[in-house]
């Protein structure tokens, strides 16, 4: 074979495989990688027996990954404030899934009250002796300009979204390294990814943690620690009920209807234990146009961006006539 013919050989396999991502990343929910791990990679029953401890788990997507990981054969600590949502999601995964009463702790837990953590800790660890994954899932969304919204709600925010789960896996730590092993996840957000008004200080919220927990997977990487980011787009949730203003204490309390732009809980509850299963750095979960953005923001950002001030004013037209059916 000439030269010129391996040249265009290589050229027309370049040419398949970039059609062939193309339409899988058309068609699917998911980055390529867990994509990938969907199909060919580890399933999420080799989470079976592991210690997993998902903060945020009295609702929404935190509930759903109880679910899945009940079904995996996972032993749970729930934790989130509302003690009483904790049990009734207890109770489905030992009726539904058939897990033992014992292998599910309920674990009532502020993450705004920092000086509570490591006394939570010691009790996951009194109860189970060990933590195998740590996902940090708990959190708030916001609607607000940056215009409307008080510091006090960006304090309040930064508090809930990065400094509690920065908090609560600075006490989980130690006792993976002196294990030297363990998986901590975080959920951030495609807004941990990219700005979108109306989100300013949940963007922030977001984009600090990719610092801070990017960094933790280079520190703990010889103690055989794993760190994954997840980053959803839009998913059915009660996420705009409790969502932030642009006041403290005023909630938009809204409720997101069937039919909206979003993708399914279970699903993305799915996808997410995938990612653990399969130790995937970062993954982002979404639907389109909000996928194929990412992967735009990732390779072009410059053109991103322009784009992005464009798509933004459009939605902030949306916003101050009072539109809430937005990302989260
Ligand atoms: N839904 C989406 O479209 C979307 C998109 C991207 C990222 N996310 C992220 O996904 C995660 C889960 O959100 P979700 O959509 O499932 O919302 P959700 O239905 O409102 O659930 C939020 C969970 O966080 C808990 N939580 C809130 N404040 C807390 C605090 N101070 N201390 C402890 N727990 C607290 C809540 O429980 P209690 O009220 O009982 O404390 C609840 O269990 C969040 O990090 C969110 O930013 C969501």
């Amino acid at each position: 074979m000439k030269v010129k013919d391996l040249f265009l050989a290589a050229v027309i396999t370049l040419a398949v495989a970039a059609g062939l991502m193309g339409v899988i990343l058309l068609i699917s929910d998911c980055d390529l990688f867990l994509w990938a791990a969907e199909h060919f990679g580890t399933s999420t029953a080799s989470l079976a027996g592991q210690v997993v401890w998902v903060t945020g788990a009295s609702g929404g997507i935190g509930e759903e990954l109880a679910y899945v990981l009940a079904a995996a054969g996972s032993r749970l600590v729930l934790s989130a404030r509302r003690e009483q949502e904790l049990n009734r999601v207890k109770q489905m995964c030992v009726d539904k899934y058939g897990i033992q009463p014992g292998d599910i702790l309920v674990l009532p837990l502020d993450l705004q009250k920092f000086d509570t953590h490591q006394h939570a800790v010691d009790k996951v660890l009194k109860h189970f002796k060990q933590i195998d994954v740590l996902v940090n899932n708990a959190g708030r969304s916001q609607r607000a300009l940056i215009s409307e919204t008080s510091l006090d709600v960006d304090k309040a925010m930064l508090d809930v979204n990065t400094l509690g789960p920065i908090s609560l896996t600075k006490v989980v730590l130690p006792h993976m390294i002196a294990r030297r092993s363990g998986h901590i996840v975080a959920v951030s957000s495609v807004v941990g990814r990219m700005g979108a008004p109306g989100l300013g200080s949940y963007a922030a919220s977001k984009h600090a943690l990719h610092g801070w927990y990017d960094t933790l997977r280079m520190e703990a990487f010889e103690d055989n620690i794993h760190v994954s980011m997840v980053c959803p787009g839009p998913i059915f949730s009660d996420a705009l009920k409790h969502a932030f203003t642009g006041k403290v204490g005023k909630e938009l309390g809204i409720d997101m209807k069937p039919g909206e732009h979003r993708m399914a809980t279970d699903r993305c509850a799915q996808l997410i234990a995938i990612a653990i299963a399969n130790q995937i750095d970062e993954a982002w979960i979404s639907m389109q146009p909000e996928l194929s953005y990412l992967y735009l923001n990732q390779y072009l950002p410059a053109v991103a961006r322009r784009a992005a001030v464009r798509i933004g004013a459009r939605r902030l037209h949306k916003i101050k006539q009072g539109e809430t059916d937005l990302y989260s």
